[in-house]
C-alpha cells in the first residue's frame, strides 16, 4: 500500500497538468493568434491621439485595429516618437508603425510599406493676421517651423534661403507659430485642417493646402512576415464598405479613390 501512493500521486498530477492544459487551451481564445506590436506617435490629430485616460484614438487607430481583426491578429500598441520609428523598424523592435508614415522613395531603402491607406499631402499654415505670406514663393527666407524627421522637414529644406526650426510634436512647432516665434508651419495639411476646424488652433489659417501629394502607408521593417496580411487586410476594408465608415467617422467626408502603388 505504502508503495503504491507515489505512483497515485504520480498519476493524480499528471491528470490534474492534463486537465489545466485543456482548460486553457479552452478558456483562451486568442491562443496561438499572433500578437503585432505596432508603434505609433500619439501626437497627430486625428490620425492618432492619446486620450487623458491614456487610450489611443484616431484614425490610424482605429484602421489598423480593423485590419487585424480581418487578418485574424491582435495589436499592441506602443508610442515612440516620430523621429525615431524608421530606425526602430529597422532593428526589428516593432512589427509595424502606423502614424500618418508619407510612403518615400528614401524610406523605401531602410524599411517597407503597406499599400497607400490615405491619400495626404502637405500645407502651409500662417498666423490669421499674416498678410505677407501668401503661397510657396514667399515663404523664401522666412523662418519656418517642421515637425524633425517629416516629408514637411525635407520639403522646407528645398525653400531658398529659410531658417527651419524643428521639433518633436505637432503641438510644439504649432505653438511657435502661435507664439511668433516662426512665420510659417509646414505640414500635413488633413491634420491641420482638422485642428483648426476643431477650435484646437486657434489664430491659425493654412494658405496653401496640399503643397504635394503623399500617401500614408504603414510601414513595417523589410521582409516582414507580416506585410502581406496587413495588405489584405487594406484591401477587405476597402470593399466591404469599413475604410469608407472609418474615413467618415474622423473626416466627415467621401474617402477618395485609393490607388495600389503611391
Ligand atoms: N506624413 C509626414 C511624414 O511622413 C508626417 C507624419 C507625422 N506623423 C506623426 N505621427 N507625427 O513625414
Amino acid at each position: 500500500m505504502a508503495r503504491l501512493i507515489p505512483c497515485q500521486w504520480r498519476q493524480l498530477i499528471l491528470s490534474l497538468i492534463c486537465l489545466l492544459l485543456i482548460i486553457s487551451c479552452h478558456s483562451s481564445p486568442l491562443t496561438g493568434v499572433k500578437s503585432l506590436k505596432v508603434a505609433t506617435d500619439p501626437t497627430f490629430i486625428p490620425f492618432e491621439i492619446q486620450t487623458a485616460n491614456g487610450n489611443l484614438e484616431g484614425f490610424d487607430i482605429d484602421l489598423m485595429k480593423a485590419i487585424a481583426k480581418v487578418a485574424g491578429l491582435t495589436v499592441q500598441f506602443e508610442s515612440l516618437p516620430f523621429d525615431g520609428m524608421i530606425s526602430t523598424l529597422q532593428a526589428n523592435r516593432v512589427d509595424a508603425a502606423i502614424s500618418g508614415i508619407t510612403i518615400t522613395a528614401e524610406r523605401r531603402k531602410t524599411i517597407s510599406f503597406s499599400r497607400p491607406y490615405f491619400q495626404a499631402g502637405l500645407a502651409i499654415t500662417v498666423r490669421q493676421d499674416n498678410q505677407d505670406i501668401q503661397d510657396l514663393n514667399s515663404l523664401q527666407g522666412k523662418k519656418i517651423a517642421v515637425q524633425i524627421g517629416s516629408t514637411g522637414a525635407d520639403f522646407a529644406k528645398t525653400i531658398p534661403n529659410v531658417k527651419i526650426t524643428t521639433f518633436n510634436s505637432g503641438s510644439e512647432f504649432f505653438q511657435d507659430l502661435i507664439n511668433g516665434n516662426v512665420d510659417a508651419v509646414i505640414s500635413d495639411a488633413f491634420a491641420t485642417l482638422y485642428a483648426i476646424k476643431n477650435g484646437n488652433l486657434q489664430g491659425l489659417k493654412v494658405i496653401e493646402n496640399l503643397l504635394t501629394q503623399e500617401y500614408y502607408g504603414i510601414a513595417t521593417p523589410h521582409d516582414s512576415p507580416h506585410l502581406e496580411a496587413i495588405n489584405q487586410g487594406i484591401a477587405a476594408l476597402l470593399s466591404n464598405g469599413t475604410y469608407k465608415q472609418i474615413y467618415q467617422k474622423w473626416f466627415n467626408a467621401e474617402p477618395p479613390k485609393l490607388p495600389e502603388t503611391p
